[in-house]
Order: C-alpha cells, then structure tokens, then sequence
C-alpha cells in the first residue's frame, strides 16, 4: 500500500462505532471462550474471545476464530473499530468483511484482503510489517472458497489494556531490565500499540496470562519471545540478546522468586521541565535551531510556505519526556534514524538544539516508516508502530497527541 505523501500529510478517517466492555467481563469472556484452541505460539488475543453480553454481535454476524486471530494480530491495528493510520475500513465483524470494500464495489472487503495479502506490490499489513504466515493465509483462502460461512469467534469487543496493577513487587534485576529496554515501549503501565498486558510490576508478571490462563503472564511472555510466528517484540524490531532470554527463562525455573531491583524508572513519568534551560527567542525567523519541539512541517506548510524549506521528516530530541514548546532539546550527540516503507534509511544527527530534518529529496520518502533514535553509547529509542507523517513534534508534543507518550526521547 505504498503512498506517497506530500511533507506534513496525516491521513486518519474516524468512525463512531465503538464497544466497551468492563475488564471484568471480558475476562470471564476470554477464560469461558470455547472457540480457540489454545496454541501459545498463534494466541489469539482478548479479542477474539466469545463476547456474551454485547447485544450487537449477534445481530452483525460471528467469524471463525482463525480469521479473527488473523484479523487482530496482523490487520485491526489500523483495521479496528475505528480505523486508524488511514485503513479506509474496520475488518473487525462479520459484516466488515462480507461489505463491498470501499474502492471496489465488486469485491468484498474480504475478497480484497485476500488479494492485498498475497500482493507483493501493494502487500496488506503494509511494508515494514512482515507479510501475512502461508498457514494464516491458507485458512483465510479455505474460509473465502467456503462462502464466507459464519463462525462462533464472536469479534465485536473493543480490546481494553489491562493497567498496571501495582504495589511494585520487585523483579531481579536481569527480568527488569530486559523489560524496560524491549518490552515497556508498548506493554507499559497502561499497555499502548495493540499490546493489552502491561509489564511492569512483579505482580503484572506474576497473574494469569488472559489467554493461557493456566500459565502466568510472564511464562507465556517466554514463550512468545521465543516463537517464531508472532513473536515478541514483534517482527521488526532488533532480535533479543540470548543471554538475557536465558536469564528470563531461568527465573521461570526458578518458580519465579520475587527480585529485589529498583524499579525503572518510566521516564515518561517525569514532570515538565526546560532540561536544557536555554529556550528559543527567534520567532519564525529561519534556522535549523528554530522552534524545538513545534511541529516544523505543519508551519513550514502554512505561515512558511513558499519561504522555508520542504522537509520530508523533522522534529526534535529532547533529554527529558515533557520539555515544552521552544524549549532546545539535547545539544547535538544522538542521531535519528528513519527507515521508510521500501527500506531507504535516512540518518540525521540532531543539531545543538536537538532539532533535525530530512529535507524533500529527488525519490522521496514512502510511508509508513519507522523512527529510532541513537545515542553515542549506541543505546536506541524505537518507535514501535510505523507512521504516516514526517512531522515528528506534532505527535511528540510535551505531554504526547494521538497516542505519543511525550517527547522524542535522548537514549
Ligand atoms: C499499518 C496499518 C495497516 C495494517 C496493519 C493493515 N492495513 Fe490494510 N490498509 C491500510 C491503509 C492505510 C489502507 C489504504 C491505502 C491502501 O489501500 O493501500 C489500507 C487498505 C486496505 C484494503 C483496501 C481497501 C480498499 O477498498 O481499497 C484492504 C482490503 C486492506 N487494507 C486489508 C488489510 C488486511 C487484510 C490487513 C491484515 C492482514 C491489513 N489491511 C493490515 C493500513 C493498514
Ligand atoms: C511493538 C510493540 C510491542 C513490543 C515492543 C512488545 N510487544 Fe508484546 N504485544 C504487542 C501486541 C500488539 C500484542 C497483542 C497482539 C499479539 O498477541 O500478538 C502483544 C502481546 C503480548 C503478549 C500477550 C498478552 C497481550 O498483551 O496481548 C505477551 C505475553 C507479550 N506481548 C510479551 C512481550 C514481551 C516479553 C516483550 C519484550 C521482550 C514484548 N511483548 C514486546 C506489542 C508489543
Ligand atoms: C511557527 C512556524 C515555524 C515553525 C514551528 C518552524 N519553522 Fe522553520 N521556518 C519558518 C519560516 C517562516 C522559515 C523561513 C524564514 C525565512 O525565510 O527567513 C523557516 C525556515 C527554516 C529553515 C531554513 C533556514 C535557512 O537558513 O534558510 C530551517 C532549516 C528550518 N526552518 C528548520 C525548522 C525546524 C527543524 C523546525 C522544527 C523543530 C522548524 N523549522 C519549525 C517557520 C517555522
Ligand atoms: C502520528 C503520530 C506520530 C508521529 C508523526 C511520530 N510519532 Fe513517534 N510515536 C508515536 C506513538 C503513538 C508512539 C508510542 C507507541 C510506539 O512506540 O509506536 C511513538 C513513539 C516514539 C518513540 C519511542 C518512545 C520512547 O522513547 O519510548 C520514538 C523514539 C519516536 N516515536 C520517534 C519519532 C520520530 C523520530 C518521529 C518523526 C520522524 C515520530 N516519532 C513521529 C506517534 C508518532
């Protein structure tokens, strides 16, 4: 699905339907379900859980659980409920998949998915997700070529993140830090990204996982950082240093004792504040160092067009989670690195007021892309979801828009 978008372009197209449901609730749903066969290496997520109690789901029609499991895993984190990342459609209910898809009235959006799927031009979940497993894909294909029977997964639960339970029992220190540096970016106190457990507190690892409830959270988190389909972080990301698994995997032998390592600090958790002390006093006159922390491209789009130049991707780095608005961020010494959608990386070192940007070259830029962000020490920050617009600070605003946690953050 390759767009290219002119600097400063976030598609998003909202829509009101929306179900909630107590935690509670869907608990029970999900230990009560019948309709998964347990396979720790393909879960599939609270959401496919049978939804007793939602009075629409009978009424729009159930999915078998395999396609649900492949709906929530690889399609509704922008195909959900309500749409996100410029998905034109929900692909959550029976209804969604057998409708007319949205650009090609002959074909049903399920139809379409299964095209997009084994496209290798336009291919669905978009570049740099990896594509669709044959297994997934065979089931999908067996369900279409049976007529697009009704299934008993009922799919009309909005996921809803399990938070932090709390008080902080202590974790050893080897388990703590590997969930801080590879696994809180979206399993944080409030889960973020599609993730739906948190993990962070002792007691976060130690309950029952949703969908295995006969293993803790943190045994079936084992299981999937060593599962080759669907793993954990998910593919993309760097691969998890051996050791560190080991040391995990050993802690669950152990029966999982209780630690005694200080908690990480989560550095989103941090008070606003001018880290730097030095704040920006130049207006909109032109500069590299102009503006940290405003959105460079929604400006140099409107008050500047015409004057400043045409950025592709820009933004700032700052050293702590909630600096305000022309504020300087860190002076120089981290690099930004942003991969787009055919894999054509971009490196940018932050200037002295931790500003960069990637000016409008001849080829171009195709999203989505991803972001990570290097310090000297070669420690990175990553951005774990793939995103349609360049204009980093207009997301990554002091306390964060449209899902952001605050800042682009210094390793
Ligand atoms: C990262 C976000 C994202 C994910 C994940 C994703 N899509 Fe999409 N999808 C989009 C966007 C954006 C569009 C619109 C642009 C396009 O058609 O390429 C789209 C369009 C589509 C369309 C075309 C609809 C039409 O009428 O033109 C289909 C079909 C589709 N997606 C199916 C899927 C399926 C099936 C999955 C999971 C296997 C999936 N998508 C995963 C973002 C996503
Ligand atoms: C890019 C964001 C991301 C990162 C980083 C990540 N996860 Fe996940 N995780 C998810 C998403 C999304 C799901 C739900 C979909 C699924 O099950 O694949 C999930 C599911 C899980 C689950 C099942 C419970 C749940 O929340 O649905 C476990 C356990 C888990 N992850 C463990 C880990 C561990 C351990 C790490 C670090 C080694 C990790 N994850 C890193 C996004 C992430
Ligand atoms: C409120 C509006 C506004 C914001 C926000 C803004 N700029 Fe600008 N920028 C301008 C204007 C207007 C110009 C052209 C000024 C001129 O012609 O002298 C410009 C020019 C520039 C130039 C060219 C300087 C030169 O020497 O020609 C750079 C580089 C630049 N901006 C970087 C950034 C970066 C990086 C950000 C975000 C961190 C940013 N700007 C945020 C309005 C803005
Ligand atoms: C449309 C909104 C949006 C835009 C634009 C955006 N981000 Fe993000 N960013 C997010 C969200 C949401 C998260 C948290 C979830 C995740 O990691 O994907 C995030 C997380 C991050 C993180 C990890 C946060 C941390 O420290 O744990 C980094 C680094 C990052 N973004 C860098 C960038 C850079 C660099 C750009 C611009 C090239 C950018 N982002 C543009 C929404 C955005």
């Amino acid at each position: 699905m390759s767009e290219r978008i002119p600097a400063g372009d976030h598609a998003s197209a909202p829509r009101g339907r929306r179900a909630t449901l107590a935690i509670a609730m869907l608990l029970g749903a999900a230990l009560s379900s019948g309709c998964f066969d347990y396979d720790p290496l393909m879960p599939p997520g609270l959401f496919g859980a049978a939804s007793t109690g939602t009075p629409s789901v009978g009424d729009r029609g159930e999915l078998p659980c395999d396609v649900v499991d492949l709906l929530v895993t690889k399609c509704q984190s922008c195909h959900g409920e309500t749409p996100r990342a410029g998905a034109p459609m929900a692909l959550v209910t029976w209804d969604d998949l057998t409708a007319k898809s949205p650009s090609d009235p002959t074909k049903t959006a399920a139809e379409l998915s299964l095209e997009r799927m084994r496209s290798t031009t336009d291919p669905m979940p978009p570049r740099p997700a990896p594509a669709v497993g044959a297994a997934a894909l065979g089931a999908f294909t067996a369900w279409l070529d049976g007529g697009t029977q009704q299934g008993a997964c009922a799919t009309d639960v909005a996921p809803t993140p399990l938070a932090s339970s709390g008080p902080l029992g202590h974790l050893p220190c080897e388990v703590e830090d590997l969930l801080a540096a590879r696994c809180r970016g979206c399993h944080a106190a409030t889960p973020r990204n599609g993730a739906l457990v948190p993990l962070v507190t002792y007691d976060d690892l130690a309950r029952p996982a949703p969908t295995a409830p006969s293993e803790t959270v943190a045994a079936y988190a084992s299981a999937r950082m060593h599962a080759a389909d669907a793993p954990m972080p998910p593919a993309g990301a760097d691969t998890l240093d051996p050791a560190a698994v080991a040391a995990f995997d050993a802690w669950i032998a152990a029966g999982q004792p209780e630690g005694s390592c200080e908690a990480t600090p989560d550095p989103f958790a941090a008070a606003q504040t001018c880290s730097s002390g030095r704040i920006w006093t130049g207006g909109n006159g032109g500069s590299s160092e102009m503006h940290p922390g405003v959105a460079c491209i929604a400006c140099h789009t409107t008050i500047g067009r015409g004057s400043a130049p045409v950025f592709l991707a820009a933004g700032t780095v700052f050293g702590t989670a909630h600096d305000p608005d022309d504020c300087d961020g860190v002076r120089g010494g981290v690099t930004v690195e942003i991969t787009d959608a055919v894999g054509r990386v971009y490196r940018r070192k932050a200037n002295k007021a931790g500003n960069f940007y990637v000016e409008a070259a001849g080829d171009g830029f195709t999203v989505p892309y991803t972001a990570r962000v290097i310090g000297a020490d070669g420690a990175s920050r990553w951005m774990n979801g793939a995103q349609y617009s360049g204009d980093c600070n207009s997301c990554h605003t002091a306390y964060g828009l449209n899902d952001a946690p605050g800042r682009v953050l210094a390793p």
